[in-house]
């Protein structure tokens, strides 16, 4: 069986104004330990969702997700979370941030400091430590949020439109730094984005979503040579995958646009 097992997983919510809405229709996808799964599809077919069930924080309607054999059932610790915004404590300083999730656990800071200091090494913010996130550049501040997500040293790192907000240039480095990090760590992840030349050049597979209701409607394998750079943009087969993928995604064909 596979690592993470997503089995027929359906969510409908329920509005204030009474109105259901049905996010997810049988979402069925396996995650094999240590792959990196990039997940696409149209805004609001229920990506956020999906991470958020298998993560434990929300409980599907129907269906269920099995981590290591198994099933989730509420939150599961060993798991680092990563959203579009990094969300971080203004009033604590950088190495305070990275150390929040030590504090929630219920472990002793104290224990973590040297491993925190390691992973702002990691994510190229040593220098950085005492600094309030006010002071950083919002790469910076993400960069911060990953280290965070690191400290308990998870094996499943969630990211969610995690470099949605930044430029592309600072998106490029974030994505070869995760690229080094995942590298090192060999956690599974599962990623959203919304940019499918990321979901290429960082995923083993892309799983692409059908509008809401999200169902999985395809997932391509990426068939690209490890480690990966930025040069690999310019191989034949990254362009292929991405235009294969924005035709799965796109009302119409491409081509029609050029
Ligand atoms: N708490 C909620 N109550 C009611 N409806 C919700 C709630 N959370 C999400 N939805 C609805 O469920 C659908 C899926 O939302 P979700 O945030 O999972 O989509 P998404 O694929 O992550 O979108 P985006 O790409 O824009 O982030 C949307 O139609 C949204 O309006
Ligand atoms: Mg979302």
């Amino acid at each position: 069986m596979a690592y993470i097992a997503i089995d027929k997983v359906s969510k409908t919510y329920l509005t204030v104004s009474g109105e259901s809405v049905c996010a997810l229709n049988e979402v069925s996808l396996d995650v094999e330990k240590g792959e990196f799964l990039a997940i696409v599809g149209p805004s609001g077919c229920g990506k956020s969702t999906l991470l958020r069930i298998v993560a434990g924080l929300l409980r599907p309607s129907s269906g269920q997700v099995i981590l290591d054999g198994r099933e989730v059932k509420g939150p599961i610790s060993g798991v680092g979370f990563v959203f579009q915004r990094p969300v971080l404590f203004n009033w604590h300083k950088v190495i305070g941030n990275v150390l929040a999730p030590v504090d929630f656990a219920g472990c002793r800071k104290r224990d973590y400091v040297d491993k925190a200091k390691e992973l702002l090494a990691l994510v190229g913010l040593s220098s950085f430590e005492d600094k309030y996130p006010s002071e950083l550049s919002g790469g910076m501040q993400q960069r911060v949020a990953i280290a965070r997500a690191l400290i308990l040293g998870p094996s499943i790192l969630i990211m969610d439109e995690p470099f949605g907000a930044l430029d592309a240039l600072t998106r490029d480095q974030l994505n070869l730094e995760l690229l080094r990090i995942w590298r090192e760590g060999r956690q599974t992840v599962l990623f959203v984005t919304h940019d499918i030349q990321e979901a290429v050049l960082l995923g083993d597979r892309v799983a692409v979503f059908t509008e809401r209701p999200g169902r999985v409607k395809e997932t391509i394998s990426v068939d690209l040579p490890r480690p990966r750079g930025v040069e690999i943009k310019s191989d034949n087969r990254f362009g292929k995958t991405v235009v294969r993928i924005y035709n799965l995604i796109a009302y119409k064909n491409i081509k029609e646009y050029i």
